[in-house]
């Protein structure tokens, strides 16, 4: 039985991993902010809020980092945390580069110092690729990205990689492309547009309003992402993945396929910014555009090449882009009709 620590436990991925590895037979410990209150909805959806020992954890306090680290004594560290809101990013640069980067860097040294002898997974993105030189993406790909979201995961990727060359540390970073799942949190696209249909629905809720549904994104789940990234561990050596499905799909393919799975009957009226989504026989407006909900700077299109991984590491999504959105869907039907905004 190793020892298992996870920060941002209580985040979609983060719950999924940690009940991969009690299943494994490990023991997992929990890094939380109990600045934030610590919801622990995700690990009881799961069933595995009891098995987890959850600990303050917070990537800005160095010496918070370095206590926690003396002592659960991890044989693996999964650094999960971050502020992972692209568009908020924006808003709060400095915040995001403090965590996202800079608090990567605080880790590694503290395990550096520790021993060193931890092995580390950093939860790099291809947000990093942002407008992206070649397609699809792979580990080769240089990065050009749009946000501060993605400038601050690329210096958490080097430093990474640094650590691994100048430390000898055992480091991997998978470079993961959208991973969704009924846990993803509501202020992303897809869980956003998943919950929005289902109250709409079920009647408690209004039309949405979306930035654009334009852009495409390489969607995948998130139970099938967490194998990859535990795999990634178990390698002789750290090193560096894609995961991702290699098929995108645009925001509108993902409202159409969720509306029809909600029972709606969809059709585009309009172009442009006054493009609408209406549910034909009802003639209802499912969702319309709202600029002020654009970001400064957008990554148009995103899709990756996951054939490193699958070599090495033997992994393949095996979930595709329409099981993913009925499971959300339905996930989402059952919430709207039991607990309205217990999950958002
Ligand atoms: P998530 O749901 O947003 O979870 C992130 C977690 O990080 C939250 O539990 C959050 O805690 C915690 N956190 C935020 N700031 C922190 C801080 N200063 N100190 C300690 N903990 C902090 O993200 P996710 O979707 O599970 O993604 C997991 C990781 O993979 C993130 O690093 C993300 O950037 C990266 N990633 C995600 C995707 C994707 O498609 N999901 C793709 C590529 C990479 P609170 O609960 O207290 O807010
Ligand atoms: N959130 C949101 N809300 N996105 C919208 C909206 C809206 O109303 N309308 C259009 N979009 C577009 C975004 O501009 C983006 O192009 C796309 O939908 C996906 O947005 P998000 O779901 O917010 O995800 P993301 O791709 O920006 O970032 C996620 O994936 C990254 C991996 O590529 C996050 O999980 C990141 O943490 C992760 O690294």
């Amino acid at each position: 039985m190793e020892t298992i620590f996870i920060t941002g436990v209580l985040g979609q991925d983060g719950a999924y991993l940690a009940r991969h590895a009690l299943e494994k037979g490990h023991r997992v410990v929990g890094g939380v902010r109990s600045s934030s209150g610590a919801n622990t909805w995700r690990l009881d959806e799961l069933g595995v809020a009891r098995d987890v020992e959850l600990v303050d954890f917070e990537l800005l306090e160095e010496p918070n980092i370095r206590a926690v680290l003396d002592a659960v004594k991890p044989d693996r560290c999964f650094n999960l945390a971050a502020q992972s809101l692209v568009g908020t990013s924006f808003r709060q640069p400095l915040l995001t580069a403090d965590v996202d980067g800079m608090g990567v860097l605080r880790l590694l040294e503290c395990l550096r110092m520790a021993g060193g002898q931890t092995r580390f997974y950093q939860a790099s993105t291809s947000e990093m690729f942002g407008r992206a030189i070649e397609t699809p993406q792979r580990e080769t790909t240089p990065f050009y990205p749009r946000s501060p979201y993605g400038v601050a995961k690329v210096f958490g990727h080097f430093i990474t990689r640094n650590y691994r060359e100048a430390h000898g540390m055992h480091a991997s970073a998978g470079i993961l492309f959208n991973h969704e799942s009924p846990l993803r949190g509501a202020e992303f696209v897809t869980r956003k547009v998943t919950l929005g249909l289902a109250r709409l629905r079920r009647g408690t809720g209004g039309p949405l309003r979306l930035g654009s549904l334009d852009a495409r994104r390489d969607w995948g789940h998130a139970r099938d992402y967490v194998e990859g990234i535990w795999q990634m561990t178990e390698q002789p050596q750290g090193d560096e993945f894609v995961l991702a499905t290699g098929h995108s799909s645009s925001v509108r393919d993902f409202v159409f396929a969720a509306a029809l799975c909600l029972g709606f009957d969809p059709e585009c009226r309009g172009e442009g910014d006054n493009e609408t989504i209406v549910d034909r026989p009802s003639n209802t407006l499912l969702v319309s555009i709202d600029t002020s909900l654009r970001r400064p700077a957008e990554v148009e299109t995103l899709v990756g090449d996951a054939s490193l991984a699958s070599e090495r590491l033997g992994w393949r999504p095996t979930i595709g882009f329409g099981a993913l959105v009925a499971e959300m869907a339905a996930a989402d039907y059952q919430r709207a009709g039991h607990v309205p905004a217990a999950v958002s």
